[in-house]
């Protein structure tokens, strides 16, 4: 009995440095979970194992693997001891080295039940959809859910297309992006999930407005335009005095929406603000008298007034464009840690947890 007990697996505390905050995680526990449950800021954004933005260095004590870290880290990255806090579970004490770790408290994430009780069609390829909790749910403008259908294996993630409020959202609205191919989605569209009961877990991600006074360069690409309106909808409710351009990086002009909303905010806004859609795809003969090409290119002629040492950037979307803006950015003269980005990663880019 006595034996048994000493081999019980017991809570470890895991430290992050130099911040110098520490918290338990319990056994099997990933350390990320634990962390975003204690309310921290961990670096996050898909959860499951894909993404890489959770990497950080393990200075102390050991780990166990929940999937293989070598899916996403360089061979000299797992040399280096450094692990994804996503799949990571402590074997002991741990001390993780995380430059730059961010002060904030976030809600920590919860389960909810959730029905879906609308859908409505934004373009020929995206519905608003209307999740109804079962209690209010607060969060961060810019952050996601996780959401769970009985029929469908996993969760998908998507983020919240409406800013929050000081009681917390009973109801909330997502833009949801057909995906060829795609199995939630696929059901979404095919009106198989009208009224339909979804589990809800949430919030996540770490996408919301820093604190400062520079310039502000939004960019959203498709249904990446989500995240882009809460956050500026928030935001225009405050005095900030923050000149703001938000990029939206569409195929043609049917791939435009929300426009209506986004007057709004410039209306609001308090400073200049400017709306620039940028289309790929649209017909050279048509009446389109904006920008044509990639939002990358847009951004390295039209953003020249918002650049400053103060400037920040956040990016949504699909990964190729945010690779490609990111660089831009850089090249542009913007420092990585004023770069915040949310990639809209698909079961196409890589593994999901299996436990
Ligand atoms: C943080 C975050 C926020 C997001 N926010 C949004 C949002 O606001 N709006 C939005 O529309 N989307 C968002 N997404 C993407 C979304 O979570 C889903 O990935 C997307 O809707 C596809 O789900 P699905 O079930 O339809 O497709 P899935 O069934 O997951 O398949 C996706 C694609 O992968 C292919 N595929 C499936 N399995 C494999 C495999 N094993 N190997 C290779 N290819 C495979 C499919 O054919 C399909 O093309 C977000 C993603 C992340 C990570
Ligand atoms: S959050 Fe860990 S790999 Fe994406």
């Amino acid at each position: 009995m006595a034996l048994f007990s000493f081999l019980k697996p017991s809570n470890k505390k895991v430290t992050i440095e130099p911040a110098g905050v520490s918290f338990e995680v319990k056994p099997g526990q990933s350390i990320l979970e634990a962390g975003l449950s204690a309310g921290y800021a961990m670096p996050h954004s898909c959860t499951v194992g894909t993404c890489g933005t959770c990497k950080c260095k393990l200075s102390d004590g050991r780990v166990r693997e929940l999937t293989n870290f070598a899916y996403v880290l360089e061979a000299e990255e797992l040399q280096s001891d450094i692990i994804l806090t996503c799949q990571a579970a402590a074997k002991s004490d741990v001390t993780l080295n995380i430059p730059g770790f961010e002060l904030k408290h976030l809600t920590p994430p919860e389960d909810f039940k959730g029905k879906i009780i609308a859908t409505e069609d934004l373009t020929h390829d995206t519905k608003k959809v209307t999740i109804a909790l079962d209690r209010p749910m607060h969060f961060d403008a810019g952050q996601y859910v996780q959401v769970h259908h009985n029929d469908i294996y996993g969760a998908r993630s998507y983020s919240f297309a409406m800013p929050p409020a000081e009681e917390g959202c009973r109801e909330i609205e997502l833009f949801i992006r057909q995906v060829p191919g795609g199995e939630f989605t696929g059901k979404l569209f095919a009106n198989e999930l009208e009224q339909a009961e979804v589990g809800i877990h949430g919030p996540a991600g770490n996408f919301w407005l820093r604190d400062g006074r520079g310039p502000i360069i939004c960019v959203g690409g498709g249904s990446g335009l989500a995240p882009i309106v809460s956050l500026l909808e928030h935001a225009a409710k405050s005095d900030h005095g923050r000149p703001c351009v938000m990029f939206f990086g569409a195929r043609t002009q049917d791939d435009l929406y929300c426009l209506e909303r986004i007057n709004q905010i410039a209306e609001k806004w308090d400073g200049a603000f400017q709306f620039v859609p940028v289309l790929s795809h649209e017909p050279e003969d048509s009446d389109w008298k904006g920008l044509r090409g990639f939002v990358n290119t847009a951004i390295e002629g039209a953003a020249g007034q918002y650049l400053s040492s103060e400037t920040q950037v956040y990016l949504c979307g699909p990964p190729p464009m945010i690779d490609a803006v990111t660089e831009t950015v850089l090249a542009l003269g913007i420092e990585e840690g004023n770069i915040h980005a949310d990639k809209f990663l698909d079961a196409s880019h890589g593994i999901s947890r299996q436990d």
